[in-house]
């Protein structure tokens, strides 16, 4: 039996009772079989999560795009790799080959080379869903440089706090981006960013939309004629099992985003082994993920996961809206995708907007349909099970984390029945459990709590990047000897799990991951501001949507409310980006506080969800006069 392809429930079983009897066992036959290394490692695992410090594959050597493109030219080197499907649906679609991939990579990393990027140096890339955003990734794992995406819709303050955070050298952006009918000037956002980035020697710019753009002499150059002018021969960087890949940011509930620290031979098994199974990939599938590639389910569903296997990954450039509602079904038609990959929020917005989008277009190729990002509420799942599956395509309601690196829980479809809201079983590997308040281990089945994991799986992260204490605190300090994962969860009759939810101060807003402070940190700029706090509260498409509760300074001069709500936005826009906006904002006298001083936002949620029959108790707060106050002001 091959642990590699699951193809049935007992089979799963049998792996999944293999992969927690003999981890190492079981993850070295794997590692083995279906990946390309320069040299055997010599210790599978080690680790230690009182640190804490995980290593997989030590001693091993190699370099992930030998194993996402080299090993792969001799059997499917004309096989198209990366399917890019433009904003534009009048714009051909370009179909990359394996070969030509090649060839990409070592020119971009040849140019990478030449302006001194090195082994180890970050790079920071800013662009938009177009092949060079796959293929830098790939350029910069080909010579050891670390990527750290900022997803293109993040404003000049948030690129630059991440820019500086983790010392890039270099930014690899556009002239601007295509967005539905809109267009966005990336290329202005990064000159924003960079007044205030001194590690910054070279930008690298690609050119998408034609337009105008400042080039700052000594500093920015187009890419097109270096790459031109580059050899696409570039020999891979032998690297170690343990030396980082990338850095992906992430919120916390406070402080700065976390710069999550991925590392290279544990991620790559990962990625590509629940890739194959989570997917049930076969060699002549067309698979779609719809995320950017600024998430991390772009990095391991778009990019490594699927080219590590040998398959086709779409990579879409526009909005699910233009030209009209009807864009995804009219692509999945046009290219035949077998497995659709996609967010509960896109689902609920394409759900609002009715059938008549969906009817026209032939969506029988679908086998596999797959959500992450956020709880699937059962309207959607039922929505998309019978009008885009047809009832006969097993939706794969996937659970993991920018954190964890690859999908953790997971139905393994044609094997696991499904369940509407259930991410289903753990993937083999994965060991998870619920504790409770008293710091307990939750036994048994129709339970409920907090959702850790106890052992260590390959793709986790290593530690956030520049703060190895942080990284402790944030995920290994609620438990002892586990993993944290901030959700919690319940267990059903059956051992299914299904998430329930953040517990921390992160709210996922359209399968966006946002943690409070920045926001309000942006919000408390605002002059006229004094303190604020924001809440998620529900939201029919959004899943979550923002809500601020706003205490201004006493300045004796009354200020338009409307006015101040327009421009706290505005200061959010600028300072982390739209996502982030406030969909209500009420202006207030005082914060629910304990006696320490921390907002008490579980009072604050439920009067922002209209919720106030019971506010739980109040009695540790310092000023419980002030919640009458708020709750007359909202109703
Ligand atoms: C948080 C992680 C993993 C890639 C996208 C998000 C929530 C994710 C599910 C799901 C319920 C989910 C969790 C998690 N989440 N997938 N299938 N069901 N909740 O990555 O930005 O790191 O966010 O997203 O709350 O902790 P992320």
């Amino acid at each position: 039996m091959s642990n590699y392809h699951i193809k049935n429930l007992e089979e799963y079983f049998q792996v999944y009772r293999k992969s927690v009897r003999n981890p190492e066992n079981f993850w070295e036959e794997i590692a083995e079989e279906h990946f390309l290394w320069r040299k055997r490692w010599d210790n599978v695992l080690s680790w230690n999560f009182s640190k804490p410090e995980v290593k997989w594959f030590e001693g091993a050597k190699l370099n992930i795009t030998e194993n996402c493109i080299d090993r792969h030219l001799t059997t499917r080197g004309d096989k198209t790799a990366i399917l890019f499907e433009p904003n534009n649906p009048d714009e051909e679609a370009q179909a990359i080959s394996y070969k030509e991939l090649h060839k990409r990579v070592n020119k971009f990393a040849n140019v990478l080379k030449s302006k001194g990027i090195k082994k180890g140096d970050r790079v920071c890339i800013y662009l938009p869903m177009i092949p060079e955003l796959a293929i830098s990734l790939l350029a910069c794992a080909r010579i050891g440089a670390i990527h750290s995406v900022v997803f293109a819709g993040f404003s000049s303050t948030a690129l630059a706090t991440r820019i500086n955070d983790s010392e890039c050298k270099m930014v690899i952006t556009s002239d601007g981006s295509f967005r539905g009918s809109k267009t966005i000037d990336l290329k202005s956002i990064v000159d924003e960013a960079l007044v205030d980035c001194p590690t910054i020697s070279d930008v690298l710019v690609v050119k998408r939309i034609n337009s105008e753009v400042l080039m700052k002499e000594g500093r920015d150059v187009w890419i097109e004629p270096l790459l031109a002018a580059a050899s696409d021969e570039c020999n891979a960087e032998v690297m170690d099992a343990e030396d980082p890949l990338f850095i992906l940011y992430t919120s916390g509930s406070t402080g700065k985003p976390k710069g999550m620290l991925h590392t290279t031979a544990g991620y790559m098994v990962y990625t590509a082994y629940t890739f194959k199974n989570v997917f049930q990939y076969k060699e002549n599938d067309v698979y779609w993920c719809t995320a950017d590639i600024g998430w991390i389910t772009g990095h391991s569903y778009i990019v490594y996961g699927p080219l590590a296997n040998g398959a086709t990954t779409v990579m879409f450039e526009g909005v699910p809206s233009y030209p009209d509602y009807g864009r995804f079904w009219q692509i999945v038609e046009k290219h035949k995708i077998n497995q659709f990959y996609t967010a509960p929020t896109a689902i609920r917005a394409l759900a609002k907007e009715g059938l008549a989008h969906v009817e026209p277009h032939n969506l029988s190729s679908l086998k596999i349909l797959g959500t992450v990002g956020e709880p699937i509420n059962e309207e959607a799942w039922h929505w998309y099970d019978d009008n885009i599956g047809k009832r006969k395509s097993p939706i794969v309601d996937t659970w993991w984390q920018t954190e964890t690196g690859g999908i953790m829980i997971t139905p393994i479809p044609f094997s696991t029945p499904t369940k509407p809201t259930y991410a289903t079983l753990p993937f083999p590997g994965i060991q998870p459990v619920l504790m409770d308040t008293e710091g307990e281990v939750v036994k048994g089945n129709q339970v409920e709590g907090k959702l850790c994991i106890q052992f260590p799986w390959p793709s986790m992260a290593r530690t956030i990047w520049g703060n190895h204490e942080r990284y402790k605190d944030t995920y290994f300090s609620a438990f002892e000897n586990k993993y944290f994962t901030g959700d919690g969860a319940l267990r059903d009759e059956v051992g299914y799990y299904r998430i329930t939810g953040r517990v921390d101060d992160v709210i996922i807003v359209s399968g966006h991951n946002l943690g409070t402070a920045p926001i309000e940190d942006a919000i408390n700029e605002h002059p006229a501001v004094a303190e604020s706090a924001i809440v998620g509260f529900p939201h029919d498409i959004k899943g979550n949507a923002l809500y601020g509760y706003v205490i201004l300074k006493d300045t004796g001069e009354s200020r338009n409310h409307d006015n101040l709500r327009k421009e706290i936005n505005q200061i959010i826009t600028e300072q982390v980006g739209p996502i982030a906006k406030l969909d209500k904002i009420q202006f207030t006298q005082g914060l629910p506080k304990t006696r320490s001083g921390k907002i008490m936002r579980r009072i604050l949620r439920k009067i922002a969800s209209k919720d106030i029959s019971n506010l739980g108790d109040t009695s540790t707060l310092l000023n419980p006069e002030v919640v009458q106050g708020i709750i007359d002001e909202a109703m």
